[in-house]
């Protein structure tokens, strides 16, 4: 159903996400109670975040006049993949923006997202977090004796950029061009019902080597837009209280606590000043190279095992006019149907 391709590159990992802001100082505030970690000197009109991982940086916010999402960078896996793709694309390769330096060959997908490919770029020593609640107490084990749990409102420690998603008018060709140059693989794939794809899920090659069981999703839609980034945290404890630590400094909650069924990760969804999503998320699936794609009617069901139902701003609007594409009818009715016996 998905042909396989013979991609230029295997990209490693999605690096780092850019967005122009024309407030950067409340951006700046809400990514650091989001869990980033601002890094000093802001340099002129730009400012950059890492998480608690070794990457040099996780966010680029680019002081502007206008509130937009520029694009992401993925990490290649050597100088060779950055020269091979800059053959194939017959474009030049330059310095890499930012702390931490590099080489980055730029390249705009078909929605016209910047895109680059990074190698090169100085890694930080990861920041001390505290340990993962590893012990849990189950009715048939008790490896928690004498150490309660106390854990405090506090920004969710958030290790690195875990994925991007984005809706596109030409799913198709975004698909292949992200899987041709940088050999995503696709882990879940959602079909309406003429058996086309229009939710994809698409994750890194590493071979025997685990990969986040998605670091790019693509859905079907009338434009193109960011719909979420997301960003790895280390556990429920730690989402839950980072939803309440960005509760108490007043930013605008959107979906969540739950559990999501394609990539099973523990989500809380929150937006920016701007209103881009942020994703915290823990304990999503890794799958190897051989791991087989899954294809699955599309539906609002099948977009999170337990926890609240979409918000109303998530939610299909109401009926198309009786002109819309059979392609956009089809979405909207997957997504329309009553997810939950209880839910409309
Ligand atoms: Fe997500």
């Amino acid at each position: 159903m998905i042909p396989p391709v013979e991609p230029i590159v295997r990209a490693d990992a999605i690096a780092r996400v850019s967005f122009e802001r024309s407030d950067p100082v409340r951006m700046a505030r809400f990514l650091v109670d989001f869990g980033f970690v601002p890094l000093a000197p802001p340099a002129e009109g730009r400012q950059y975040f890492r998480g608690c991982g070794p990457a040099s940086y996780c966010v680029e916010v680019i002081a502007g006049t206008h509130d937009v999402f520029l694009g992401f960078a993925l990490s290649a896996r050597s100088r060779d993949d950055l020269h091979a793709l800059a053959r194939f694309e017959r474009r030049g390769l330059g310095p890499a923006e930012g702390p931490g330096g590099g080489e980055r060959l730029r390249l705009h997908d078909p929605d016209g997202h910047r895109i680059d490919l990074l190698w090169g770029a100085e890694t930080l020593s990861p920041l001390s977090v505290r340990e993962p609640l590893a012990a849990v107490n189950l009715p048939n084990a008790a490896t928690r004796i004498n150490r309660p749990v106390r854990s405090e409102p506090a920004p969710a420690p958030v290790f690195r950029i875990g994925h991007v998603v984005l809706q596109t008018p030409r799913f198709g060709e975004m698909m292949d061009w992200y899987r041709t140059r940088f050999g995503f693989l696709a882990s879940d794939i959602a079909t309406i019902p003429d058996g086309t794809p229009v939710l994809g899920f698409f994750r890194f090659d590493r071979g025997e080597e685990p990969a986040d069981h998605h670091s790019l999703a693509l859905l079907a839609g009338p434009d193109a837009r960011l719909l979420h980034v997301s960003a790895e945290t280390i556990d429920l404890d730690a989402i839950g209280q980072g939803q309440q630590h960005l509760r108490a400094q007043g930013w605008n909650h959107h979906w969540g606590i739950g559990r999501h069924v394609l990539g099973s990760q523990i989500f809380d969804y929150w937006k920016d000043n701007a209103g881009d999503e942020w994703e915290h998320y823990a304990d999503g699936d890794l799958m190897t190279a051989d791991y087989p794609t899954g294809f699955h009617p599309l539906s609002r069901a099948g977009l999170w095992a337990w926890g609240d139902d979409l918000p109303d701003s998530m939610r299909p609007p109401g009926p198309l006019p009786a002109d819309a594409p059979a392609q956009a009818r089809a979405i909207i009715e997957a997504l329309s149907a009553a997810p939950r016996p209880w839910l409309r």
